[in-house]
């Protein structure tokens, strides 16, 4: 979380910062800062508590001109969001530095610097590595070798870029387990935690590994690894469109990219499925070699990527035949867990650096997993760099923190996963046709869905002045009620839960009153007849029912039940097609509620600190 953006130019450069910024505002928002050294080698810094807007405002008035600047977007750990918890911190107005991650031998540390009577001014965990520096540079030869003697005194995570006011000409930058993204300019270079912030000044980018620490200047780029010996991390052009930050026509980044999922499923699956038959290389080399053998599927992810995750698990057992766990990574990776024989070992994350889930992965690897693939819409991402095959989403840009397009694109890639493992296990041809028919149906089934809108925002006014809400699903469609819930919370801020329907008697059924509206989404399926039975439980206890449901289903409405007819469609794609009316429903209850869509507050969208 936080983003950074650093340049070293001719021009000045606190315009770029702070588009930079605006690009990175969903890693956090809760106050954004930059700082910059004039050409009379003085730091110049402006801080606001609050979205970049306000510091873009406060610039607009009392502008900063310098070629040389950092900047940062930050999601609050150690100390409230505040002007002065802002960063850039600076030391002794010398040493400026910008952070993302957490220091968690900052205690020890404070107390160090403080007996070396330096002052702190803030809470944060941060200010330790701007004393640090300011300290170490008093017996090193240059800010790099200073910067190198810092880092490896802090315990914890970083990306953190540092400047020193006497030194025009350079910024120093260190990656340990927070990204960082090298862009590179023609006379002027840049820094930032994700290419998004540089794309309106550079298509060339490379990526700092694990221990890297950087000098940058205009004209040069020198990286070090972990023992300080130079190496070289390849710069490669991406082909990302620079406008992809843009909201058009749409009110909200969520709207738009909820409307944007007929097109990112097409795109996901073009030249995937070729004459009707998966092309396995879409995985990465030596993909199909890997699925051959694989036994057991073990599925990590945090937040809505776990949803889809759980999706998987009912496709895998079901269609393909393959035993599949899947686990939340912040429990995963600090339990002792068994690793049963030739297990693939599934990520699946929006954005690639959630540190959970890639911590997770680093201890699959050493506790004996025989390989690994993501499923992931960052090309380039450290999960990305880091897992043996990758499936791209081609989602492109999710900005809204509350994700959409990234979900259904992942439920399109995990689909193509079991028909890929599924193949080597007995999943007949015709199968794996009626699989791929059932996805090529989805982009126009989808269009059908979102054509609902009117009626799903009509329907939010019944949700508006209510406290709580209750999802119910079953089968592979529990998942999907998960993910209604989570949608429902983290932008309305309306506490929602989501129950397998079959579980209500044993506890949530206590809750049911006419405050507690129930959402159920209800395809026509196997288990519908029991699912139907839920219903009248509730029902025989007041409580007000929204069902989603397709005609075959056969729900009727009347006084204590609204039935939003769903357009009917295949058994296998039917958890994707019931998310949208959900992603619908929770995006007008919010608008009614007048919350922030885009930003809710106390969230960010990359959560690089665990
Ligand atoms: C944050 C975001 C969620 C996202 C989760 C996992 O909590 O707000 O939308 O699902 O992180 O992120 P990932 O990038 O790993 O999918």
């Amino acid at each position: 979380m936080c983003g950074i953006v650093g340049a070293v130019a001719q021009r000045d450069v606190a315009d770029i910062l702070v588009e930079g910024l605006k690009r990175l505002e969903y890693r956090g928002y809760d106050s954004a800062g930059v700082a910059v050294i004039n050409k009379k080698n003085e730091l110049l810094s402006t801080k606001r508590l609050g979205k970049v807007q306000e510091l873009d405002q406060a610039l607009t008035e009392a502008p900063l001109a310098g070629g040389t600047g950092i900047a940062h977007t930050r999601w609050a750990t150690h100390g409230a969001p505040s002007e002065v918890n802002a960063h850039p911190h600076i030391s002794s107005n010398t040493i400026a530095v910008v952070h993302n991650g957490i220091i968690e031998n900052h205690q020890a540390l404070r107390s160090q610097l403080q007996g070396l009577g330096y002052e702190f001014l803030s809470q944060t965990d941060t200010e330790v590595i701007t004393h640090l520096v300011h300290h170490e540079l008093k017996t090193s030869d240059s800010l790099l070798s200073a910067v190198q003697k810092t880092v490896k005194q802090l315990e914890g995570a970083y990306g953190t870029v540092v400047m020193d006011s006497r030194d025009q000409d350079n910024l120093i930058v260190a990656r340990s387990g927070s990204p960082l993204v090298i862009g590179y300019g023609l006379g002027e270079n840049f820094i930032a935690s994700d290419i998004m912030a540089l794309l309106p000044v550079t298509r060339k980018f490379s990526y700092l590994e694990e221990g890297d620490v950087a000098q940058i200047s205009r004209f040069d780029v020198n990286i070090f690894d972990i023992d300080g010996k130079p190496v070289i991390r390849e710069a490669k052009e991406v082909s990302v469109s620079h406008d992809s930050g843009d909201k058009g026509e749409y009110r909200h980044y969520m709207l738009k990219e909820t409307y944007e999922q007929p097109t990112a499923i097409r795109n996901s699956l073009e030249g995937r499925l070729v004459a009707g038959k998966l092309d396995i290389n879409t995985f990465g080399d030596g993909a199909d070699e890997i699925f051959k053998n694989v036994e057991h599927v073990q599925i990590i992810a945090c937040g809505t990527s776990y949803h889809s995750g759980m999706v998987a698990r009912y496709w895998l057992e079901e269609l393909a035949g393959v035993s599949c766990n899947i686990e939340i990574a912040s429990e995963f990776r600090y339990r002792k867990s068994f690793v049963p024989k030739n297990s693939l070992l599934v990520t699946i994350s929006q954005s690639g650096e959630t540190a959970d889930t890639l911590a997770a992965l680093r201890l699959a690897k050493e506790i004996g997993y025989q390989s690994s693939l993501v499923i992931c819409n960052v090309p380039g991402s450290s999960l990305v760099r880091e897992s043996d095959l990758a499936f791209m989403t081609k989602a492109g840009a999710e900005i809204g923190v509350a994700s959409t397009k990234a979900f259904t694109t992942q439920l399109v890639g995990l689909l193509m996963m079991t028909m890929a493992i599924g193949k080597h296990h007995g999943m007949s041809a015709d199968k794996q046709a009626e699989i791929t028919q059932s996805l090529m149906s989805l982009p126009a089934k989808l269009d059908e869905v979102l054509a609902l809108a009117s009626s799903i925002e009509d329907l939010a006014e019944d949700f508006a002045d209510k406290n709580h809400a209750l999802f119910l699903g079953r089968g592979d469609q529990y998942p999907i009620a998960m993910e209604g819930a989570l949608k429902l919370k983290e932008i309305s801020y309306i506490h929602a839960e989501a129950y397998a329907a079959g579980e209500l008697k044993h506890g949530p059924l206590a809750l049911i009153d006419a405050e507690m509206p129930v959402i159920v989404v209800a395809p026509k399926n196997d288990l519908i007849e029991k699912l139907k039975s839920n219903v009248e439980e509730v029902r025989a206890r007041g409580g007000l029912m929204y069902v989603f449901a397709d005609s075959d289903a056969n729900f009727s409405s009347d006084d204590t039940c609204k039935v939003i007819n769903v357009p009917v469609c295949d058994g296998i794609i039917a958890p994707i097609v019931y998310t949208l009316p959900l992603q619908l429903l929770s995006y007008y209850v919010a608008i009614i509620k007048g919350t922030d869509v885009d930003q809710p507050r106390n969230l960010a969208k990359s959560v690089t600190v665990e």
